[in-house]
């Protein structure tokens, strides 16, 4: 009996001591190399927030960066027992993202999809989950239909949209009786419409239907890309043991949603060859024109959820943060209304480049997306065998396969890149100054260099036409104060309701 205990008791130990050994393997892979190395570890790495207990990534990420900041200018830190490297000198940041863009040219997303080209086909064909050459290809065929040019041409659809929501406001407000509105609810109804219309031509019913009534479309849609984005969190847990990526098959996007795009994709495609709405220059014309130089139905899939993933819900998360920050800043916010009501001036309408060339809300924008940044950090993948020079003439080897993590929402609260950080202050940014913040590594809300947001534009245009259409009409007003919290995902995002006051102006 005894033996049989000792025995047990040994086998306890070794197996406790092998995991040990297994998940600390690499954990002084950093000091070996000359590199400071964020402590305390634990045996899940430097972020124990994946695995919840209270903390999470963005929480962890900004615990290290506080700590680190202004003594170095990067750090090790290990994701689960894979050894990465945490930026903390913005300068640095540019380095990777831009000078040196040849030595990181992937992400850790694309790292993401290797297991599941064949069953995760659109997810895959995102230039966002892409690698190496595909992405280039991704990146090049999807953003020529977002230009300039083609954004021009597809404008009356941001106009309508525009119109439909002051309409959707205003039967809410008659309807149920009060000015408060939910705006996390209705910038989702705002970016459902919008790009159901851009992107496949079609009336997404999330503005047009009933006061609260919720469409197939934009239901189907949220699931969607809520479960995408908290795919990030569960495949960031992975390198604890890469294996369970493959043994369970783990994708972003589900089949289902796979059949319902493709479904929704073919039908638009037959009804627009029919000859029905043939006139349009829209993105759907540019999926039909790829289709002609012989792009496949998943390829048009794939272009048309890149563009709904953030179209939809990057947008829509920048619009109701936009909304709840002018409802604190009364003053900036009668600024900017005075700027909106100049512009419309005259036939209540704007051009295209009209909207574009407004100062202060491009400023207002910036600003607000730098407080509230709805994509807290990018991770990028080196390539090609590099340095880094760590000053104090100490120069880091980095080798192909390592990420670098470049903690975007920290950089952009960082007192030394924006003095007074948690206030919004447009005025920052007076006289063009956003892409000189860019160009310091300081102001990365879309990225930097050649992987920087490929629907820039397209954000820029679904936020500036909410807010320039609501504050013509309707002084916002905050009814309560919200915590801000991360999400399961990539971001900081607001906790809970965000009622909003709308009063005519
Ligand atoms: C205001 C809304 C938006 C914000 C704040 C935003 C932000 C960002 C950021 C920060 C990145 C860089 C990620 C990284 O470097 O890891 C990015 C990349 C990307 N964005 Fe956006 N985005 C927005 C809207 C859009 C829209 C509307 C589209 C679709 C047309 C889009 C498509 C993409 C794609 C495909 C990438 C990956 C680019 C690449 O790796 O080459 N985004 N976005």
């Amino acid at each position: 009996m005894w033996i049989l205990i000792v025995v047990l008791v040994g086998f306890v130990h070794v197996a406790f001591a092998a995991v040990y050994l297994y998940l600390t393997w690499y954990h002084k892979y950093w000091t070996k190399r000359g590199l400071v190395t964020a402590k305390p570890l634990t045996l899940l790495g430097s972020y124990p927030g994946l695995f919840g207990g209270g903390s999470s990534f963005i929480a962890d990420l900004g615990t290290i960066y506080n700590k680190y900041k202004g003594k170095h200018r990067a750090v090790g830190t290990f994701l689960t027992r894979e050894p990465q490297i945490l930026v903390l000198d913005p300068q640095l940041a540019h380095e990777v993202l831009v000078t040196n863009f040849g030595d990181y040219r992937d992400t850790l997303t694309s790292s993401y999809v290797t297991h599941s080209q064949d069953y995760d086909k659109y997810a895959a064909r995102n230039p966002f989950f892409s690698a190496g050459d595909e992405w280039k290809k991704r990146r090049t065929d999807g953003g020529a239909g977002l230009t300039p040019n083609k954004l021009r041409q597809a404008y009356a659809i941001w106009e309508q949209t525009g119109l439909k929501l002051m309409d959707y406001m205003k039967r809410s407000i008659e309807e149920r009786s009060t000015n408060v509105i939910e705006t996390r609810d209705l910038s989702y109804r705002y970016t459902a419409q919008a790009m159901g219309d851009f992107i496949w031509g079609i009336d997404a019913g999330s503005l047009s239907g009933g006061v609260n009534e919720v469409s197939q479309f934009q239901r189907f849609s949220y699931d969607w890309v809520s479960r995408a984005f908290s795919g990030i969190t569960r495949f960031n847990r992975t390198p604890i043991a890469p294996v369970v990526k493959r043994l369970f098959r783990m994708r972003f996007f589900t089949q289902e949603s796979n059949e319902f795009y493709l479904k929704l994709t073919r039908e638009a495609a037959k009804l627009r060859q029919s000859g029905s709405g043939a006139e349009r220059n829209d993105y759907l014309s540019h999926l039909l024109q790829l289709q002609e130089k012989g792009a496949s139905y998943d390829d048009m899939v794939g272009h048309a959820l890149t563009v709904l993933m953030d179209g939809f819900e990057t947008s829509a998360a920048v619009l109701y943060h936009f909304l709840y920050t002018l409802g604190e800043y009364q003053e900036e916010q009668e600024k900017l209304r005075t700027e909106i009501l100049d512009a419309l001036a005259g036939d209540k309408n704007i051009s295209y480049e009209q909207l574009n060339a407004l100062p202060y809300l491009d400023q207002c924008m910036h600003e607000s997306m730098r407080l509230t940044s709805v994509i807290g950090f990018l991770t990028k993948i080196c390539t090609k065998r590099t340095t880094i020079n760590l000053g104090d003439g100490k120069i880091l080897n980095v080798e192909p396969g390592i990420t670098v993590t470049i903690p975007a929402y920290n950089l952009h609260h960082d007192e030394a890149n924006f003095p007074e950080p948690e206030k919004f202050k447009p005025e920052r940014f007076d006289n063009g100054a956003a892409s000189e913040y860019t160009k310091r590594g300081c102001l990365l809300a879309f990225g930097d260099g050649p992987r920087i947001c490929l629907g820039m534009r397209v954000g820029l245009l679904n936020v500036k036409m909410a807010v320039l259409r609501i504050l013509a009409e309707y002084r916002v007003e905050q009814t309560k104060k919200l915590s801000i919290g991360s999400d399961s995902g990539l971001g900081i995002y607001l906790n809970g309701d965000v009622d909003l006051r709308y009063t005519k102006v």
